[in-house]
């Protein structure tokens, strides 16, 4: 149960085409991430699946079945949101209770439901209070509670953790990968944070004004990006795109370098520059490089020790078969 398949979905607001003719399988069992700029069409083609919205044309299947006309609580989905919205005069018991509850369940089953998503989720200390009593990351624990009760065939997450600080971020996003391991459930999980989207997924989808850009592992499209879209996209700092004779010396008209792909010498190598900015986080330090005909600096990174300063000469070389090739469309050129 859980598998979902996308048949040529197209979706449009008015005279506006927000989402255009989308193919997708999705496994079951499948933690599948779509990732993309603001207004990207992640959240709209999540709501079509979730029946939030009608698509324009197109199909969706869910397990076999033709689920493009059916109401959202026909498709045994559960939608997770970056807002929570919990019900603030109920305990966080009654809260996750609540769908089971509106579905007529007895009271001994949703007892026994309540007590496992608890337990799952670590919030059986916290049944009796009320959210407002209750951390961010606990909140959202707590919604997504309500979502695991109803026993669905897949989760819809859309920006859940964006509400979070930064290491709340880091503590959920493991959580939520313990939650599929242990589940083993199929998510579809909407992001613009790529290092979420590398992270917690199986598969990932890549999203550019409303089409696909490329479907693969977090590793594949690390190593093969399909595109210029993607090779920027993914991966942080993000690849460095050179041009000019420094490109033609490593075989291509536009080559794409990644920050951690480059060897920094004091002495020589393929590109002569200047350091401007370096920034030291302890663990690396990211050199931004000033490259004679290149309008931007080369990011390169280096151990978190390396001491160059503002001014210096450096050299900077790709590693061997660490270039990417792109042809004048921007596609990958192998
Ligand atoms: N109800 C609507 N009517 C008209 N246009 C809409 C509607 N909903 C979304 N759009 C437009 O569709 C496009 C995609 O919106 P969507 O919310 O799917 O983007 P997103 O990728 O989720 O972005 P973000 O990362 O900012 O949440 C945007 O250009 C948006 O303005
Ligand atoms: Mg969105």
């Amino acid at each position: 149960m859980g598998q979902i398949t996308l048949d040529k979905v197209s979706k449009s607001f008015g005279s506006t085409d927000v989402i255009h003719a989308v193919d997708l399988e999705i496994e079951d069992g499948e933690f599948v991430v779509f990732v993309g700029p603001s207004g990207c069409g992640k959240s709209t083609l999540l709501r079509l699946i979730a029946g939030l919205e009608d698509v324009t044309s197109g199909r969706i299947m869910i397990d076999g079945t033709d689920a493009t006309g059916l109401a959202p609580a026909k498709r045994r989905l559960s939608m997770v949101f970056q807002s929570y919205a919990l019900y603030p005069h109920m305990s966080v018991r009654q809260n996750i209770a609540f769908p089971l509850k509106m579905a007529g369940e007895s009271k001994d089953s949703i007892e026994r439901k309540v007590a496992d998503a608890a337990r799952t989720l670590n919030l059986a200390d916290y049944l009796d209070r009320k959210p407002r009593q209750l951390s961010g990351g606990q909140r959202q624990r707590v919604a997504i509670g309500r979502a695991i009760v109803r026993e669905p065939a897949a989760f819809l997450f859309d920006e859940p953790l964006s509400n979070l600080d930064a290491a709340l971020r880091v503590n959920m996003r493991l959580e939520i990968s313990e939650l599929h391991q242990h589940l083993k459930t199929t998510m579809i999980y909407v992001t613009h944070d790529q290092v979420e989207a590398m992270t917690m997924a199986d598969k990932i989808v890549v999203l550019n004004a409303g089409r696909i850009e490329q479907i693969g592992s977090p590793l594949d499209l690390y190593r093969n990006p399909a595109n210029r879209f993607v090779a920027g996209f993914i991966g942080s700092p993000k690849m460095n795109f050179v041009e000019g004779d420094a490109a033609r010396g490593q075989g291509g008209e536009t080559i794409g370098v990644r920050p951690e792909h480059l060897d920094i010498s004091t002495t020589d190598g393929a590109w002569k520059g200047t350091v401007g900015v370096s920034e030291h986080l302890g663990s690396d330090t990211f050199l931004h490089v000033h490259v004679d005909g290149q309008p931007t600096p080369i990011t390169a990174r280096t151990g978190g020790e390396f001491t160059l300063s503002h001014g210096d000469t450096v050299y900077l070389t790709p590693k061997a078969g660490k270039v990417h090739k792109f042809d004048g469309s921007g596609l990958a050129v192998r």
